[in-house]
Parts: C-alpha cells; structure tokens; sequence
C-alpha cells in the first residue's frame, strides 16, 4: 500500500504524527509538506518534536491569497502524485492545503481519505467551513472522530466510506500531556504558577482581520482577573501592529511567541482556563479538563459545549469578561472521540479498503 499524506499547517502536523509514524512500519507512504506553514515556530519545531518523518517533498507555497494560495497547491501537488502514483491521499482537516489535495485526489481519480471528516459549523462565511463541506464530498474514505460528524455526513447524503474512528488529537494529546509533564519547563521558565494564569490564542480571521473584533477580545481578556498568556499566531502579530493595538496588547498581556507543541499542552494543562478561537485548542482543553471560552459564536466541536466545558462567546468585550471571570462548571465529561487508538483505525481501514480494491486473483 502507498499513501501520499499531504499537511501544510501547524496543527495538520500535530495529526499526521500521530498516523505517519505507525503507517510506515506496514506501508510506503510519501509526506508532501505543501507549504502553508513555513516558520520555523509553525513547522520545523513540530516535525523535531514529534518525530514526523521529513517530507519527501516541500512544495514551498507559503503566504497567499486564499484562492491564489490554493490554485498554486493544486498545480504543485498534481505533478508529485503523477511521479508517486499513490494508492490513497490522506489528508487532515480544514484547511487550505486539506482542499488542494481532494481536487487533485478527485481530478487525477485517486482514492482520498479524510481524517476529521464530518465537522460542521454551519457557517459557510469560514473559510475552513467550505474546505470541510468540499473534501467530504470529494473523499472515498471518511474518517469521522465523533458520531455527530457521521450524523452530519448522512445528512448530506454521505454514507459510503463513512466511518467512526475517534479523533487522532486524542491519541495526540495522550502521549503529549505525560511527555510534557515531565519533559516541558515552561511553567519554571515563564515564572508562572498552575491554576494562576489564563492561557489565550487568536488567530481566527473573522477574529484577526476585523479592528473591532480583536480590540473587543483585547479589551475583554484585559478584563480578566488573572495574569493572560497569549501565544500570538505571525498573522494576529501583524493585525495587531497594523491597527495600532500592539502597545495595548503587549501592556495587557504576556504576548509570547508561538509555542512548540509539548510546551503548549503543558500551558494549556496548567492553565486556569483557556480563551481561544482554535479548533484544536477547544478540543484539546476539553481532553485535559481546563475549562474553556471560545472567541467565537458557533462550534464544530459540539459536544464540548453541550457538556458544559466550553462557552462560545464571540468576540464580545462583556460576554468573555463574563466567561473569563465567573466561577462556572462543567455538567459531565464525556469522552464522545474515542479512545485514544483512531490512528491504528484509521491504518487498518486504509489496508482494508486496499485489499478490498486489489484484483482477486483466485477468480
Ligand atoms: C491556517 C488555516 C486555519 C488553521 C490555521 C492553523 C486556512 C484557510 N486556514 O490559518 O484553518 O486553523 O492555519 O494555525 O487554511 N504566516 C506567517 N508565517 C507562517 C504562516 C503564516 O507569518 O509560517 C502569516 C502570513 O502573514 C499569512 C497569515 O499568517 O498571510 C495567515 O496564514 P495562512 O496559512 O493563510 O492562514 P492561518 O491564519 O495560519
Ligand atoms: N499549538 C501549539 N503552539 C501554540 C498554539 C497552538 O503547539 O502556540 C497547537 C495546539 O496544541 C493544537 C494546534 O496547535 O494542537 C492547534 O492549532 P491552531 O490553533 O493553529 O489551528 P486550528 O486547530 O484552529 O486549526
């Protein structure tokens, strides 16, 4: 079997690493690291940290118009998987690189498989939400983490291929929680004491590329009675400096540069609460029970906030200074992404759905 896995963004790294590593031991696989994330901060860091196997190809697109930044992934990725001929192309999430590879996948009739298929804001003004709604319907595989993403499938006529493995972000942060524990100093570095800081990141573009939404979330996460550590995404830094916030921001808060991976979960398990606009983030905090307030006004992630350990809130100054402040509790932790192996699934249906496609030669 040959895969042709395809990321380009910080937490599309974090997931392969999770499947790259175990997929090699029973299958070829060909890593094409498109380029959407180039920083040393956004990238390199997470392939040393979680040992991801060097890309066999970096397409180098990097920083685009959306639609620019997508047309010159597709035109780069379709010569690789005409040089590689691979039997699947795996791809992960929402993102712009997640898109490029279903159209070539579709346009070139090699079989794509989607983990984290199934999510749905219901808010097409995203652009993740689009990408989302596109790769499902382009996918043969579907990877779905939750039974709600299955529910949002069949609701749009997606039944074939559809199916439940739990979510790779958990068998993610399983390993990373322990490691960071014993590996990570950032707490002893920064000078910070656990349950005694609020860990916040932005980096949403409804959020970012509007002045009056991040002034708002300044303003609220100023408003919050504990000290806020705010790793700052390069595009939230350049919005920042751009609108003449910076000052205010770095005044208010301790704007720190993004962190790698272990360092961050050890933050996000320490911290009193988190504020963020992340998918991941959201999801993350719920698996290590640290309450959460979302910078948004909708979730792909349902179920943490029918659990009560997630509060949207929008970039709304008195409604996070609200959430930031108030001593509210969660109802139940459920544990609706599985158990912690979607990776080794989502490896043994990708050799099932091999075997199945193989000519039978006993006919
Ligand atoms: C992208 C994804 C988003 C995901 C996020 C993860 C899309 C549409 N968006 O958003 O779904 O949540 O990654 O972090 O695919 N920049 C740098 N250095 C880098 C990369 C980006 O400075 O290494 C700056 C550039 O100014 C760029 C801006 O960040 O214009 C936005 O980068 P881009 O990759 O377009 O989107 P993200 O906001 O990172
Ligand atoms: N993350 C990280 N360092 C940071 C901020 C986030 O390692 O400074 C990790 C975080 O633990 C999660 C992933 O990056 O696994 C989330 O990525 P991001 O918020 O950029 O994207 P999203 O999940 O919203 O697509």
């Amino acid at each position: 079997m040959h895969v042709c896995s395809i990321v380009g963004a910080r937490p599309q790294f974090i997931k392969a690493a999770v499947v790259s590593r175990k997929l090699r031991t029973v299958a070829d696989e060909t890593l094409i690291h498109t380029g959407q994330h180039y920083d040393e901060a956004l990238s390199d860091v997470f392939f040393d940290e979680l040992d991801i196997p060097e890309p066999e190809f970096n397409l180098g697109v990097e920083s685009d118009t959306h639609g620019r930044q997508t047309a010159k992934m597709v035109a780069a990725i379709e010569p690789v998987i005409e040089e590689t001929d691979p039997d699947v192309i795996l791809l992960y999430g929402d993102t712009n690189s997640t898109l490029a590879g279903a159209l070539v996948g579709s346009k070139r009739e090699v079989a794509v498989a989607h983990v984290e298929a199934g999510l749905r804001s219901d808010n097409r003004s995203m652009p993740e939400e689009v990408n989302r709604v596109l790769t499902d319907h382009a996918s043969d595989l579907c990877f779905a983490p939750s039974r709600d993403a299955i529910e949002n499938l069949t609701a749009e006529g997606i039944t074939d291929g559809v199916f439940w493995t739990g979510d790779v972000m958990y068998d993610a942060i399983l390993d990373a929680r322990d490691r960071s524990r014993e590996q990570s100093t950032i707490l002893d570095d920064r000078g910070l004491t656990a349950d005694e800081f609020i860990l916040a990141t932005v980096h949403r573009a409804s959020n970012t590329d509007d002045r009056a939404n991040l002034a708002a979330i300044l303003d609220g996460l100023a408003d919050a009675p504990l000290p806020v550590v705010f790793p700052a995404h390069p595009r939230t830094v350049d919005r920042l400096r751009e609108y003449g916030l910076w000052e205010r921001a770095t005044s208010e808060l301790d704007v720190i540069e993004p962190q790698g991976y272990l360092d961050f979960v050890r933050l996000l398990d320490a911290a009193e609460r988190v504020a963020t606009d992340s998918g991941g983030v959201q999801k993350e905090a719920f698996f290590l029970e640290t309450r959460c307030v979302t910078l948004r006004e909708e979730t792909e992630w349902v179920e943490t906030v029918d659990c009560g350990w997630n509060r949207l809130v929008g970039p709304d100054r008195s409604r996070i200074r609200e959430a930031v402040s108030a001593d509210w509790r969660p109802e139940s932790t459920p544990r609706p992404y599985g158990d912690g192996l979607a990776g080794q699934r989502i490896i043994s249906l990708l050799q099932q759905r091999l075997a199945d496609s193989e000519p039978d030669d006993r006919l």
